[in-house]
């Protein structure tokens, strides 16, 4: 229930002799009539370099501050938005009473300007009683303590009040003739506590108010007055005025309990939660038996229906004998402010709280006590929540950062070093959203996408990728302009890899093989041929063409360069290989393709390192003409394995058919020759052999110890042919080239 009651605002018309009223600006005043307050605030934007309250009674002024606010019954403070506030009692000095019922107060608030110019507004609050007075009232203001009881007029017989009898002092009616009894502990008297009675003129010098009105007696004080002491209360601290008044009224001597209690505890955090303990039934203020008739809380001045209550998540509870007020941090009703201290960030809230508290005891048949008190809790470190919402088969990073108040503001996010530019975002994948709460806090979510350039990528094996985002997210806080970094990073392993495809070509020249690229970056892959890697100088040393495009990567190895494999040789021609292989530098991850091609080719010799010879030979255009079938090595036993109508093809050992080995320095040849051999009429068998007219004389260079490689040649360029003594060591280097065995 909101209790407050629509203001009565009224003016002033300028009256006064000493002030000249300046024009009241429109919406700068906000004046409010409470249960037992005027409430009077004045926007933060209003406010000059300096400002006071004047209260003006008749034609005296007299500035609102200090100690004797407090006396007083006024209260003046800023409020978590940064508005002035000024709360004066009802019962306050030089408020005009009308009949316990309507109240009235002339306020003039001074405002500096910058200029040191200083305008007056003067406002006349008036107030109607809306709740009825209760027997006693308590009031735990920020900066006093007041009590105001119900005087109670003979022969009325009231618990909480006694009649004394006899008088023991004859007092006169006057207010000046009251005497105060004033409980203390004693400090000799190990824990007990003694009285001390002063007559209300002392009391007023030890900073107590006690005044009467019509129907009421009062007494306020600020807190850490003389005769107030402390009390351990649980967990709070209590601070007590324990107080008796004694007066007379007509014939009889009346006393009654004055004594006013406050928390001056601190609030402090549990958990997640503000919370704020006083003492439930002081014994100084409550004789029980007691039964708790209603309580209500209220912030900034407003009671808060329990539902709202409940919305916002704030709690009492009774704890034993405590009173537990609790309010989550950051709840609505409250003020957050952002803070960065040493780069991390924190969150200090404010809230003004006040409670109703109303009880019945044996003393008194109501009471209400109305407590008012700003809350605070300051620079508390609020972690900023990162949730990883990523989803890889997503292909883009999603993270929220949460949660913010409105004082906080994403500027800038830096991802590997480089600032996102907003004006990029979209059109490169980046995504940006704010996600409003309930709770007037809110959310950040921020996306990119995987393939985004400043995401670096890393080939795990087996089709799997890692994306890493580096991000740092710069928030700006406001007004002050502070930055809070934020620095995340994040990964997803996705198997979304394309690996490199080899394929393979025979080409009039050579052997190609096209190298499809993948989708991950070309550098980190290795391409071998034959076993070698492929470099600049290989490439130059065996002439290939290694030519990018737009699909893939193509590599043609000539034939005879390295890099290429010799399979044998037959009458189609010579069969060679080329293993092309692809390894990646981090997972030795391999892709390989073997092509193999076939080349026409007439005549040849293989020199194998296993120690066999392969020759081809052409009997074509030879004259006399010789038949193939008729040919044969020096060892005419060692015929032809194969062949077509001018070719003959030979394979043997270095070590049969009549090879002759000779060392050559380290090395060793290894001669023979093709020889036509033509079968002999059976009548001519015993005639020696003619000297054959078709001799081709093949040669092979191994090293006499070690291990032999692959050679070719055209069989007339084999060594043989070179006499022995004008052979240049060049001359070995004749053949085609070498080529590796291959299977
Ligand atoms: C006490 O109240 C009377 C009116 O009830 C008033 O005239 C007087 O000034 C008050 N005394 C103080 C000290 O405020
Ligand atoms: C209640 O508080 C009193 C004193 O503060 C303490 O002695 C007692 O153990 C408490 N009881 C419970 C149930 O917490
Ligand atoms: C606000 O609501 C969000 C989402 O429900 C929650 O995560 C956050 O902790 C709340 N913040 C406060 C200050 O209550
Ligand atoms: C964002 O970056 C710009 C340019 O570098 C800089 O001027 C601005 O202060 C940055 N804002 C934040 C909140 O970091
Ligand atoms: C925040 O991060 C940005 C980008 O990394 C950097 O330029 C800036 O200096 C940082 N600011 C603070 C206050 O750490
Ligand atoms: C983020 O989410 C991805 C995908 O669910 C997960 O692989 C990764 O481990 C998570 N954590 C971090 C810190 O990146
Ligand atoms: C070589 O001999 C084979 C088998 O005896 C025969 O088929 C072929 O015609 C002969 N070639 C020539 C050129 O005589
Ligand atoms: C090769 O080995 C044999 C026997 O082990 C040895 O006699 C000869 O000197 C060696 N030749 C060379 C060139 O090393």
């Amino acid at each position: 229930m909101v209790m407050y009651v629509s203001l009565l605002w009224f003016f002033l018309v300028g009256l006064c002799p000493i002030s000249v009223p300046d024009s009241i600006p429109i919406g700068m005043f906000r004046t409010e009539c409470h249960d037992r307050h005027f409430w009077l605030s004045v926007n933060s934007n209003f406010l000059g370099n300096k400002f006071r309250f004047e209260v003006q009674a008749d034609s005296k002024f007299r500035e609102v501050s200090g100690q004797w606010a407090a006396e007083c019954g006024y209260t003046m403070a800023l409020d978590s938005w940064g508005d002035l506030l000024l709360r004066v009692s009802y019962l306050a000095c030089l408020v005009e009473n009308q009949m316990e019922t309507k109240f009235q107060l002339l306020v003039w608030f001074r405002n500096q300007d910058s200029n040191g110019k200083e305008k007056s507004y003067p406002l006349l609050l008036t107030c109607p009683l809306q709740v009825p007075w209760s027997p006693r009232e308590l009031v735990c203001e920020q900066n006093y303590m007041e009590v105001s009881v119900l005087k109670l007029l003979p022969p009325d017989n009231h618990i909480g009040t006694a009649w004394v009898t006899p008088a023991p002092v004859e007092l006169g009616e006057g207010l000046l003739e009251w005497r105060v009894v004033f409980r203390i502990p004693a400090l000799s008297q190990g824990g007990g506590m003694r009285e001390e009675t002063v007559p209300v003129r002392l009391a007023h010098l030890l900073g107590y108010h006690i005044n009467t009105t019509d129907s009421r007696v009062l007494l306020r004080c600020a807190y850490g007055s003389k005769m107030a002491y402390m009390l351990q209360w649980g967990e709070t601290d209590v601070e007590v005025v324990s107080a008796t008044i004694l007066y007379k009224l007509k014939w009889t001597l009346l006393t009654v309990d004055m004594s006013v209690a406050c928390t001056i505890g601190q609030a402090r955090m549990d958990g997640s939660d503000v919370l704020w303990s006083l003492p439930r039934d002081l014994p100084t203020l409550v004789h029980p038996p007691f039964i708790e008739k209603g309580l209500k809380l209220g912030v900034g001045g407003r009671y808060l229906s329990e539902c709202v209550a409940h919305q916002r998540g704030y709690m009492i509870h009774n704890n034993n004998r405590t009173l537990e007020l609790r309010i989550p941090f950051g709840a609505e009703g409250g003020f957050i402010k952002s803070h960065v201290i040493d780069g991390f960030y924190s969150q200090s809230y404010f809230v003004d709280v006040f409670l109703l508290r109303e009880w019945e005891d044996t003393a008194w048949s109501l009471t209400q006590q109305r407590i008012f008190r700003a809350i605070f809790i300051h620079h508390l470190p609020r972690p900023v929540t990162l949730i990883n919402k990523t989803v890889p088969s997503q292909s883009e990073f999603a993270i929220s950062l949460c949660c913010f108040p409105h004082d906080v503001s994403l500027g800038n996010v830096t991802v590997a070093g480089q600032r996102v530019l907003w004006k990029e975002m979209e059109w490169k994948g980046v995504h940006l959203s704010q996600i409003p709460f309930p709770n007037n806090t809110y959310m950040y979510l921020f996306q990119m996408p995987f393939s985004h350039s400043l995401i670096p990528q890393k080939y795990l094996g087996d089709r799997f990728r890692r994306y890493t985002l580096y991000g740092v997210f710069s928030f700006i806080l406001f007004p002050g302009g502070e930055i809070y970094n934020h620095s995340a990073t994040v990964v997803a392993e996705l198997q979304d890899v394309v690996l490199p495809k080899l394929k393979g070509e025979c080409t009039a020249r050579g052997v190609r093989t096209l190298a499809y690229y993948g989708n991950i970056e070309s550098s980190e892959w290795s391409l071998y041929v034959g076993g070698m890697k492929v470099d600049w100088e290989l490439v130059e040393l065996g002439g290939f063409s290694l030519d990018p495009h737009e699909l893939y990567l193509s590599l043609e190895v000539p034939l005879y360069a390295p890099g290429m494999a010799y399979e044998g040789l037959g009458l189609q021609g010579l069969l060679v290989s080329v293993l092309v292989s692809l390894v990646h530098l981090e997972t030795a991850e391999e892709q390989t393709h073997v092509q193999r091609c076939v080349f026409p080719v007439r005549e040849l010799l293989v020199c194998l390192p296993d120690g066999r010879m392969v020759v081809m030979v052409d009997t074509a255009g030879v004259s006399p003409p010789v038949n193939p079938n008729h040919t044969a090595l020096l060892d005419p036993a060692c015929r032809p394995l194969e062949t077509d109508n001018s070719r003959a093809i030979f394979s043997f050992s270095i070590d049969s058919c009549g090879t002759v080995a000779t060392h050559d320095g380290d090395q060793m040849i290894y001669r023979n020759e093709v020889r036509n051999m033509p079968p002999f009429p059976p009548h001519l068998r015993l005639l020696s052999q003619p000297q054959p007219h078709y001799r081709v004389s093949l040669g092979c260079f191994h090293p006499e110890n070690g291990s032999r490689t692959l050679a070719i040649y055209l069989p007339s360029q084999s060594p043989t042919l070179i006499p022995e003594h004008t052979r240049h060591p060049e001359d070995r280097d004749k053949k085609i080239h070498s080529l590796p065995a291959g299977g």
